[in-house]
């Protein structure tokens, strides 16, 4: 592969060194594809097949993988669909699927806003599938970042990034507070932009509402100050701005004050190069944490583009470098867990799944209420909770009181469980809870141990 198209484009630039060497050489696929369509009896598979009948006492006589008897036991699935490998980027029909699914999170209307849908449909990527979230936020950051490059980041944030882009891949985040009067803090992120742009030739941006750990959702109007700013940004600096935009918690928005979709939408729509690459997975939104099962999706410019043919070679270029990652780091997904999918959207649909899920949401919602509701009930000045609409959790900021400390005491004498975040160097000090685990009923006795835990200091 050339890479002719990409190479035009403002994402090539964007690659680290490992993006732009990277891809997927054809050897064994250029084999395999070819004596299946040419050769008589087939050497190339690397899994073991074999007649049912010749290892399943009264097996068929089919031509099947060759599996263990006992697994069938545990499944209704067919063994195809579980024991060979998967595709390198995924089950072709899930990642169909999965753009229907994009489509319908856009909730742009049919009747109304279908020429908003066909830019959609016509200007992603198909999504691979990935080993969950996490493995996507990983791969994506290897193609974009070189050890030392900065990518930036509020500061309240997922600490695996810092795992991911510091630790692992030996580059840097560049934070900003993420609060600015209890609203995002949009100076922060643009102050953030113009300084990384003097000494990168690419933004790089990492973002994602729900929020973990605070639950932060932008409303409508802060949502188009974060737009503004980062058109403004872009025009000003000239220069490419990728979002990684880290949908893990996407569906769980309990307030009709904030946006209801994901931001990678009016990304999307944006016709400067600000270029929003979607991170969703089955892990939260469909309540499969152990699935595994994540998927990446590149947002593409029509300006990239001069005609169709163009566009079809951009996405398997992009496709065949995201294929390279996989195939070098978790080979292929879990087949199992892809075939679950498909089942749940042949079976319900993709409406029965909304509906089936909206008592979670429910149910979160509940805890969401009732917990901020506690907490606004605590008259104390060394603590504040931070603006949320969503997601598994909320944010307690503590002033004074060292959070490591707090949690210590919190957990030792009144045997309540939190995770403190203390950063000094961020800006940091809070406790992060996790209320999508807390049964409503335990949530007022919750936070009073809280609020007399705090008497103590
Ligand atoms: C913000 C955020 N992104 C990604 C993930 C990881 O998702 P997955 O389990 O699909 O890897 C999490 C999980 O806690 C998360 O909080």
């Amino acid at each position: 592969m050339e890479f002719e198209i990409i190479k035009k484009t403002p994402l090539y630039n964007a690659l680290s060194e490992q993006g732009k060497r990277i891809y997927l050489p054809q050897g064994v696929f250029h084999w395999s594809g070819r004596a299946k369509k040419e050769a008589e009896i087939m050497g190339t598979l690397g899994s073991a097949f074999g007649f049912e009948e010749d290892f399943i006492e009264g097996g068929a006589p089919e031509w099947v993988p060759l599996y263990l008897e006992d697994i069938k036991n545990y499944t209704k699935f067919n063994v195809n669909e579980i024991v060979p490998y998967s595709k390198i980027s995924g089950l072709e029909d899930l990642r169909k699927s999965w753009i229907k699914w994009l489509l319908k999170k856009s909730i742009y209307k049919i009747d109304s806003e279908q020429e908003k849908l066909n830019k959609l449909e016509n200007f992603i990527t198909t999504p691979v599938v990935t080993a969950g979230v996490t493995n996507g936020i990983f791969l994506c950051c290897s193609l974009l970042l070189n050890p030392g490059d900065f990518i930036i980041s509020p500061n309240k944030r997922w600490g695996n990034y810092d795992n991911i882009v510091e630790k692992l891949i030996g580059a840097k985040i560049k934070s900003f507070d993420f609060f600015s009067d209890k609203k995002f803090n949009v100076n922060g992120m643009k102050n953030a932009i113009y300084e990384i742009s003097k000494v990168q030739e690419k933004i790089i941006i990492i973002l994602g509402f729900p929020n973990n750990p605070t639950g932060y959702i932008p409303n409508q109007e802060e949502l188009e100050e974060i737009i503004d700013a980062l058109k403004e940004a872009q025009k000003t600096i000239s220069k490419p701005i990728i979002i990684l935009v880290d949908d893990a918690y996407e569906p769980y928005v309990y307030s009709k004050e904030v946006i209801n979709r994901s931001i990678f939408y009016e990304l999307h729509e944006l016709e400067e190069d600000i270029i929003p690459i979607k991170l969703d997975g089955i892990t939260k939104e469909l309540l499969l944490y152990g699935g595994r099962i994540g998927f990446i999706t590149f947002g593409l410019k029509p300006h990239w583009v001069k005609n169709s043919q163009e566009l079809t070679t951009l996405k398997a270029e992009i496709d065949n470098k995201l294929s390279g990652m996989l195939r070098t780091t978790i080979s292929n997904a879990n087949h199992f867990y892809q075939s679950l999918i498909l089942k749940l959207f042949d079976d319900i649909g993709m409406d029965g799944v909304i509906e089936k899920r909206e008592k979670v949401i429910h149910l979160l919602k509940e805890r969401y209420e009732k917990i901020n509701a506690e907490f606004r009930k605590i008259k104390n000045e060394n603590i504040s909770v931070d603006s949320n609409a969503g997601g598994f959790f909320i944010f307690v900021n503590l002033n004074n009181i060292s959070a490591n400390h707090f949690a210590d005491h919190l957990l030792k004498k009144y045997k309540v469980g939190v995770i403190p975040i203390e950063k000094q160097h961020d800006n940091i000090n809070g406790i992060r809870i996790a209320y999508c685990s807390i049964d409503v009923r335990k949530i007022p006795e919750f936070v009073s141990r809280i609020d007399q835990a705090l008497r103590d200091f």
